[in-house]
């Protein structure tokens, strides 16, 4: 009888432990399968919050030089003028047929950047709206082709690392710093929550804000901790207290290592978070003079710290290109450390042939990009899967980063998961 007490009570223990563990790993029904399909994806760049160098001729079109971002777009312009081109772009740089195009192409995921400005314009700010509209027409042509589409707050008052893809470029983030940006961007997580909560198939997840200075210094990333916390209560919560909503969050590394990041709102604790990180190889002087097997073993090393980290990482940006030839990549006006032509930068090699118009690209250019390309891939499956910047640009400007590019000249095959060199990490 004791024996049987004893082997009733161990097996209700176990049942109970079994049942919390299923609980505990699988605590939400996102509307993607994270953990166990991979992310495959492209962002939607340069539609919602302008960037120079993914449409150079809105910006060379104003003829002021002073115009190098979507604020200054606003500023320095006739209104009226700067909302018909906005109006124009947005009606026409993305729509439903690039979201067809995007799921013919075998991919999974969008990521679609928007400025809080959509949201919010405060006193003294320029920025024009207009953006909400198209945001919604993104997640339900998202829908109707089978996409699952991320949300992305790319923007922040004040900007949060001073990058004109931030909608200002400024010399130092102002963000962190100041109270009143942080509520009002929280207030932006808590609108897009509400907005997207009862649609989780097609909104499985929501970004809170793209890449924040880490490297700013300590300040920045106290801000940005204590902004993970508050997303997390505001998208993983927006029923209330007592309900978790199906929407993962998914923050970003702020440009430190992931061990930076060991621990930090993990399971069982906390439930549907994933971890973002950008992977460029051409932000550095050291970067852009490796050689394209450099840059190759460069992308394969990444493997072991994105398949052991505790949690689901997804490289949320990257790119097949290689230098930072791109006109205006690093700002209007201002060139590429690649061809030392930026400051501080010294000659690594020329430009020609490496940016601009895949019809200028030679064949032995386009198989290091295919490789390039696999080798990203491969690496980044080892996590959760990649989402590559960006689906297009306009026609001619930096096309060695366009998926759409890439598959019309054979650098991307038309099935993401064909390889041409599938021992290329060896
Ligand atoms: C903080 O940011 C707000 C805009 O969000 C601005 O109006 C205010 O002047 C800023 N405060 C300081 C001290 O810079």
């Amino acid at each position: 009888m004791a024996a049987h007490f004893h082997s009733f009570t161990l097996i209700f223990f176990i049942l109970c432990g079994l049942i919390f563990q299923a609980w505990a790993d699988n605590p939400i029904s996102p509307g993607f399968p994270y953990g166990s399909k991979k992310v495959r994806g492209v962002n939607l760049g340069g539609w919602l919050v302008l960037e120079p160098w993914i449409t150079p001729s809105l910006f060379d079109g104003t003829g002021n030089s002073a115009i190098i971002d979507e604020w200054t777009f606003c500023q320095f312009q006739p209104r009226n003028v700067a909302q018909s081109k906005l109006q124009n772009h947005w009606n026409t740089f993305y729509t439903e047929a690039d979201f067809a195009a995007i799921a013919a192409a075998g991919l999974n995921h969008v990521r679609l950047p928007i400025g809080y400005w959509a949201f919010d314009v405060g006193p003294g700010e320029p920025y024009i709206q207009g953006q909400l509209p198209f945001l919604q027409k993104a997640v339900t042509w998202a829908g109707n082709h089978g996409l699952k589409l991320i949300v992305d707050l790319h923007g922040a008052p004040g900007s949060q690392n001073g990058f004109d893809n931030s909608g200002h470029k400024v010399s130092f983030p102002q963000w962190h710093s100041n109270s009143t940006n942080i509520a009002r961007t929280n207030a932006i997580i808590k609108t897009l929550a509400n907005m997207f909560k009862t649609n989780t198939n097609v909104v499985p997840a929501i970004a809170p804000l793209n890449e924040p200075a880490g490297f700013d210094g300590s300040a920045v990333l106290a801000a940005t901790r204590q902004f993970w916390y508050d997303s997390y209560g505001n998208i993983r919560f927006p029923f209330g207290s007592s309900q978790q909503s199906n929407t993962l969050v998914i923050i970003h590394d702020a440009f430190q290592p992931l061990s930076y990041w060991n621990g930090f709102l993990t399971a069982p604790r906390y439930q549907g978070v994933a971890m973002d990180t950008h992977i460029y190889q051409i932000f550095s002087n050291s970067d852009v003079a490796m050689s394209q097997q450099g840059h190759i073993n460069a992308a394969c090393a990444k493997g072991s710290s994105l398949a052991s980290f505790d949690l689901w990482t997804i490289v949320g940006e990257w790119t097949p290109a290689a230098t930072d030839c791109a006109k205006y990549l690093n700002g209007r006006g201002i060139g590429a450390r690649y061809d030392g032509s930026f400051p501080g930068s010294s000659f690594v090699g020329s430009c020609s042939g490496k940016s601009g118009a895949a019809s200028s690209f030679s064949s032995s250019y386009k198989t290091f990009l295919r490789q390039f390309w696999e080798a990203q891939t491969i690496t980044y499956e080892k996590g959760q899967g990649w989402i590559q910047w960006t689906w297009k640009t306009q026609a001619g400007a930096g096309e060695e980063w366009s998926y759409q590019a890439g598959l019309q000249n054979g650098w991307i095959p038309q099935n993401p998961t064909s390889r041409q060199f599938p021992n290329i990490c060896g």
